[in-house]
C-alpha cells in the first residue's frame, strides 16, 4: 500500500484529498492542528496538534516516521488574509509567509528522510502567487508568500531530482471552501479530482511545473 502525508487535512481541500487518496488505496497520514469528525475513517491515520509553523513539533513528528516509507507528501495547509495597500498589515504579511512559504519548506525538509526515492511532493500554491498573472493588485501577504513558495518549489525540484523525487506546484482552482467563504467556481471534489490527475502525471521530466488543477500550465 502506498503512503501519503497531507497537511491541513481537517477541512477544505486537504480533507477531500485525504478521503480521495484513501479511496485510491493509500494509507494516509493526516497532519492537522485540530482533527474533526469528518476526517475519521479507516485508512486515515490522524495526527492532531501539528502547526506547520512550529518547527520543534514538526521535527518531533518527522522522527516518528520510518525512513524511506512515504510515496507522496502533500503540503496543503495555507492561510489567506485579504489586504489592500491602505490596510497593509506587516505582521499579517509575516504570518502568511510563516504558514504559506516557510511552513511547507519546513515540513518537506523535516520529512526528507521519510520519503522514498522516486516519491512525489506537492505544494498547494495559488495562481495569486503568479507575478505575470497579477492583474488586480492587493493581497500583499498572500501573493508574496505564494510566490515565495513557488520559488521554493523550483529549488526542491532541482535539489531532489537526484533522488528521483518530483515536485508539483499546484493551483487548485477557485474552490468553494472556508478560505473563499464558500464562493468559487469548483467544489472540492472537482478540484481534488484535477489535482490527483496532475499528481498522476507528475514525473521527473515535468518536475517543477506550476499547474492549474485543470492541467493549464501557469505563468510565473
Ligand atoms: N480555496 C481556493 O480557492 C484556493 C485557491 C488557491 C489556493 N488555495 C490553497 O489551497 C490550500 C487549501 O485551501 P482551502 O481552500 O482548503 O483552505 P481552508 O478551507 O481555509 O483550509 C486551510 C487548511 O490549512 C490549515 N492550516 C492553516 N494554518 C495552519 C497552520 N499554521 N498549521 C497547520 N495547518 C494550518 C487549516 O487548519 P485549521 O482548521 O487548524 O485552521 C485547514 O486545514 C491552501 O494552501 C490555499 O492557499 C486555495
Amino acid at each position: 500500500m502506498p503512503n501519503a502525508i497531507v497537511t491541513g487535512s481537517n477541512r477544505g481541500i486537504g480533507l477531500q484529498l485525504c478521503h480521495a487518496l484513501k479511496d485510491r488505496g493509500y494509507t494516509v497520514t493526516a497532519l492537522c492542528r485540530h482533527a474533526g469528525d469528518a476526517l475519521v475513517s479507516p485508512g486515515i491515520d490522524i495526527h492532531a496538534g501539528y502547526d506547520i509553523t512550529d518547527g520543534v513539533a514538526i521535527e518531533a513528528f518527522a522522527r516518528t516516521v520510518e525512513p524511506g516509507t512515504i510515496d507522496l507528501l502533500i503540503n496543503n495547509a495555507g492561510i489567506l488574509h485579504g489586504m489592500s495597500l491602505d490596510d497593509l498589515d506587516i505582521e499579517s504579511v509575516r504570518q502568511q509567509f510563516e504558514v504559506n512559504a516557510l511552513g511547507p519548506l519546513r515540513v518537506t525538509r523535516s520529512l526528507l528522510h521519510a520519503l522514498k526515492d522516486g516519491a512525489k511532493i506537492v505544494l498547494l500554491t495559488s495562481r495569486m502567487g503568479s507575478i505575470a498573472d497579477n492583474d488586480s493588485g492587493g493581497s500583499y501577504g498572500y501573493r508574496m508568500s505564494k510566490a515565495a513558495l513557488n520559488a521554493a518549489g523550483m529549488s526542491l525540484a532541482r535539489d531532489l531530482r537526484g533522488r528521483g523525487i518530483a515536485v508539483a506546484i499546484l493551483h487548485p482552482g477557485y474552490v468553494r471552501t472556508d478560505m473563499t467563504g464558500q464562493s468559487g467556481l469548483l467544489d472540492v471534489d472537482e478540484s481534488v479530482a484535477g489535482l490527483l490527475e496532475r499528481i498522476d502525471g507528475l514525473n521527473l521530466a515535468n518536475s517543477g511545473s506550476f499547474w492549474h488543477s485543470n492541467g493549464e500550465l501557469l505563468p510565473w
